[in-house]
């Protein structure tokens, strides 16, 4: 794996038709999802499932990067090749989330703040002789009566922060991941409100601490409908998300990835081909693509089901679901596309 500045790495994370393929669910979360679908859990069968995305011949021409867990980096193919190394020969990038999880925030029910981990730098550089050359680390806004609170909105941010100044010391491009989360029937002028609110914050603890915005990508949920409130087109998701990132978002942000965040896989591209539409009117300064976890695995994992016989399958329908969200980063996706 070969040494790049920062800036390279990301103009090869946000190149034109590719986005990231967040693989990232920690052991708990993925054991979640087997157990849904009454696959075993066992670290063999996460190397299985995750081999049979990677290997999915031709996903290179819609992926760029890959987010992998800790436990998954220091896995390899069945032919003994890191998963790190393989992805690098695709000319994939390997990325490694690097939070430890969420904590209650305490004084404030309700809240919850990524823990910090002492032991980050020496982390860092480890993931980095293991192939990664960027990094994901996760915080979550909850929207609820009276929260959040900026106490919360601001340690949040203080843990990104010092997060992406130890990843750009390290030679690794920080993802700042601030994930509002849709969970709750709040309106989409919440969700607008409390984004915005935190990308003020995140942005000047970022521009304080001298993070190289450059060599940096943003990571946010889009400006959309909760998960029980009332939904509104994509059309209004794309203008609100657009209004919003360009009322806070520096330009000098090497480029910005949405996570999907509870939409269907559908869903996660039809409002992404708005956004993309309305960027290419509006000549947005940042690239926008996808950095999707559920809206690219979900179907491909309930096809996999554990059983090597389903292996072809499944990658026919990641790839599908890559090919389509693509698509819809181009601006060019159509529901009969589906
Ligand atoms: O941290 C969130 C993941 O990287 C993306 O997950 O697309 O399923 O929301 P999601």
């Amino acid at each position: 794996m070969s040494e790049q500045t920062l800036q390279a790495i990301v103009k090869a994370m946000v190149a034109d038709g590719k986005g990231l393929l967040a693989a990232d669910e920690s052991n708990g979360n993925i054991k979640k999802k087997f157990d849904k679908l009454g696959i075993e859990d066992s670290a063999e069968n996460h190397r299985r499932y995750r081999e049979m995305l990677f290997t999915t011949p031709g996903m290179e021409k819609y992926i760029s990067g890959v987010i992998l867990f800790d436990e998954t980096i220091h896995q390899s193919t069945s032919d003994g090749v890191s998963f790190a190394q393989y992805l690098d020969s695709k000319g994939v990038v390997p990325g490694i989330k690097v939070d430890i999880g969420l904590m209650d925030f305490e004084g404030h029910p309700g809240e919850q703040v990524t823990k910090w981990d002492e032991t980050l730098n020496d982390r860092l550089k480890k993931y980095y002789e293991l192939g990664a050359r960027f990094a994901k680390w996760r915080a979550v806004i909850n929207i609820g009566a009276g929260i959040p609170s900026d106490e919360c909105i601001a340690a949040n941010c203080k843990n990104l922060v010092k997060y992406a100044q130890l990843c750009q010391a390290n030679g690794i491009v920080p993802i700042v991941e601030p994930e509002v989360l849709s969970d709750g029937d709040h309106t989409i002028e919440r969700c607008y409100e409390v984004t915005k609110k935190t990308l003020i914050e995140l942005f000047a603890q970022l521009k304080k601490a001298n993070v190289d915005l450059s060599g940096l990508i943003l990571k946010p949920n889009m400006v959309i409908y909760s998960l029980e409130g009332e939904k509104v087109s994509a059309q209004e998701v794309a203008e609100k998300t657009l209004q919003c990132f360009s009322e806070v978002v520096p330009t000098e942000v090497g480029g910005i990835v949405f996570l999907s965040g509870g939409q269907s896989e559908p869903e996660s591209c039809v409002t992404l081909n708005a956004i993309s539409k309305l960027v290419k009117e509006q000549k947005t300064p940042w690239k926008l693509t996808f950095s999707y976890g559920r809206a690219l695995q979900n179907s491909a994992l309930k096809n996999w089901i554990g059983k090597d016989e389903n292996k072809f399958s499944s990658q026919e329908i990641f790839l599908h679901r890559a090919k389509l969200a693509s698509a819809a980063s181009f601006g060019e996706y159509t529901p009969e596309m589906e």
